[in-house]
C-alpha cells in the first residue's frame, strides 16, 4: 500500500482558539459594520483572512531569534541574512525592509515616475497602489485563460507575451518603469508562472531595455509548481529552480511574511550595484540604515532560517497538499472553486455561488460574511471592494472575477480544521439553494 502523505514536522506549542455561537457572531459582525477586517481576532474561530505573517515559526527560527545581533550597523544577523538571500536567490545585493509593500515603496521611488507605465501579471493591490500613488499606470498583461475560473491551465499566472510585447513596442523605454511578474500570481488565484514564461519575459525586457522585477512573496510555491508541472524540472531541487527563476530578473521585491515563514519582514534583491545604491538612499529615509532596513537583528536571523525552511521540498509538499485537500473537499461538495487550486489559498467563485446577487451588491463580500456567520471562518473578498475606486473617475471598478479567498496560514491548521471549513461552506451553499436565511 502506498503510504499517505504526512507533515514533516510535529507540534511543540499550541494556541487555543475559541468557537463562538452564531448569535455572538451575528452581533459581532454587525458591530464590525460587516467589515471582516474590523473583527477582533478572538471573534474568529478559523482565520483564513491571509497567509501573510500568520505562519508558525519553527524551533530553529525561534532559536535564531535568541542569537539576533541588534547592532545598528553591520550586525551578524544582516550578514547571515545576506548569505541566505544570496544562496536562495543568487542576488548579490539586498536591502532589508519591514515588509513587502515597503520594498515596493523603496524600489519604486527609484524606478517609477509620473506618467510611467508598469506592465505585469495582475499586480497585487499594494503594488498597484504604489504605482498609482506615483501617478503611473499598472497594465495587466495576464493571459486570457486566467479569467476563466474552471479552465485547467498549468500556469495560469503567466504573462501574455504578445500583450506585453505590444506594450513594450508602443511605449518608449523611458516611460516603462519596469516589468513586474508576480510569482505566484496572488490576484488571479495563487496561480504559478512557468519558467519558460519568466525566461521569455526576461528576454523581452532585455530586448526593449527595461528592468524586470519579480514580486516574489510566494516564489517557493511557484518553484514547487514548476517542479511538478513543467517539462525538464522534475529532477531539479526547489532551490535550483528558484535560482533559475531569479537569474532572469534584474531584481526582486519580497514580502517575507509568506514563503519565508516569518511574521514580519521583507527585502529587495538587486543584481546591479547601481540600482542598489540608488535605492539605498530611499531605504535609509523610509526604512532604516541599509544593514537593518525595517527589521530587528533577531527578525533578520529568523528570516534567514525561514528562507531555507520555506524552500524544503517536504515542507512545500505538505503545504500545497493541504491547500489542495481543502480545494478537493469543496469541489466534491459541488462548491464552485477556482481551478487548478492555487498555492496558498482556495478561491471560491462568488458569482457562481450567489448568481442572484448583482455585482453592485458585492457578491464575494456577501459570501465572506455568510461564512463568518455560519462557522466563524474569516476569508477575504477579492472582488470589487478590493479593486478600489478608479483613481481618475472615483467610480467602482468591477473586476472580471468576484472571489472569496480562503488563505491557509503556513504550518498552523490541521486537516480537521480544513474539514470544518468545508462543512461550513457546504452549509451556506445548501442554505442558499433552499433560499433560506438562518
Ligand atoms: N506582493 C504580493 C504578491 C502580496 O501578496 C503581498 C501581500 C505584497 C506584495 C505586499 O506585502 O503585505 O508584506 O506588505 N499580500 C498579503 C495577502 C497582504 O494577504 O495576500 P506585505
Amino acid at each position: 500500500m502506498e503510504l499517505p502523505f504526512a507533515e514533516p514536522f510535529k507540534i511543540k506549542m499550541v494556541e487555543n482558539i475559541y468557537k463562538s455561537t452564531r448569535e455572538q457572531r451575528l452581533e459581532w459582525i454587525k458591530e464590525a459594520s460587516y467589515n471582516l477586517f474590523n473583527l477582533r481576532s478572538e471573534q474568529v474561530y478559523i482565520d483564513l483572512l491571509t497567509d501573510s505573517g500568520t505562519g508558525a515559526m519553527s524551533d530553529r527560527q525561534w532559536a535564531a531569534i535568541m542569537t539576533g545581533d541588534e547592532s545598528y550597523a553591520g550586525s551578524s544577523s544582516y550578514y547571515n541574512l545576506k548569505e541566505s538571500i544570496r544562496e536562495i536567490t543568487g542576488f548579490e545585493y539586498f536591502l532589508p525592509t519591514h515588509q513587502g509593500r515597503a520594498a515596493e515603496n523603496v524600489l519604486f521611488s527609484v524606478l517609477v515616475k509620473e506618467g510611467d507605465i508598469v506592465p505585469g501579471n495582475s499586480h497585487f493591490d499594494t503594488t498597484k497602489g504604489h504605482i498609482e500613488f506615483r501617478k503611473a499606470k499598472a497594465i495587466d498583461c495576464t493571459i486570457e485563460s486566467a479569467s476563466d475560473p474552471t479552465l485547467w491551465h498549468p500556469f495560469k499566472g503567466n504573462v501574455d507575451l504578445v500583450k506585453l510585447e505590444n506594450v513594450l513596442r508602443e511605449n518608449p523605454a523611458e516611460k516603462i518603469s519596469c516589468i513586474i511578474t508576480t510569482i505566484t500570481n496572488n490576484t488571479s488565484g495563487g496561480q504559478p508562472v512557468s519558467m519558460e514564461n519568466i525566461r521569455e519575459t526576461g528576454k523581452l525586457a532585455k530586448k526593449y531595455g527595461v528592468k524586470f522585477i519579480l514580486d516574489s512573496a510566494r516564489f517557493a510555491e511557484n518553484a514547487y509548481f514548476i517542479k511538478l508541472r513543467e517539462d525538464g524540472y522534475a529532477g531539479k531541487s526547489i532551490r535550483e529552480i528558484a535560482r533559475e527563476m531569479f537569474s532572469y530578473a534584474d531584481g526582486m521585491t519580497m514580502s517575507s511574511k509568506k514563503d519565508a515563514i516569518v511574521n514580519m519582514g521583507g527585502f529587495i534583491g538587486f543584481r546591479e550595484e547601481e540600482l542598489f545604491r540608488k535605492a539605498s538612499t530611499y531605504n535609509i529615509i523610509y526604512e532604516g540604515f541599509i544593514t537593518y532596513g525595517g527589521m530587528s537583528g533577531r527578525d533578520m536571523n529568523a528570516l534567514a532560517e525561514g528562507l531555507r525552511e520555506g524552500t524544503e521540498l517536504s515542507y512545500l509538499e505538505s503545504r500545497i497538499n493541504q491547500v489542495a485537500y481543502l480545494g478537493k473537499k469543496l469541489k466534491d461538495n459541488g462548491i464552485p472553486v477556482m481551478e487548478p487550486f492555487g498555492g496558498h489559498a482556495i478561491f471560491i467563485d462568488a458569482k457562481k455561488f450567489l448568481p442572484g446577487i448583482s455585482k453592485e451588491e458585492f457578491p464575494a463580500q456577501t459570501l465572506a460574511i455568510e461564512l463568518y456567520i455560519e462557522g466563524g471562518i474569516r476569508g477575504v473578498e477579492i472582488g470589487a471592494l478590493m479593486a478600489d475606486r478608479d483613481p481618475d473617475t472615483r467610480q467602482n471598478r468591477f473586476p472580471e472575477l468576484e472571489l472569496v479567498r480562503l488563505a491557509i496560514p503556513r504550518r498552523v491548521y490541521t486537516n480537521n480544521h480544513m474539514d470544518y471549513v468545508a462543512a461550513v461552506v457546504k452549509n451556506v451553499y445548501d442554505r442558499k439553494v433552499l433560499g433560506t436565511r438562518y
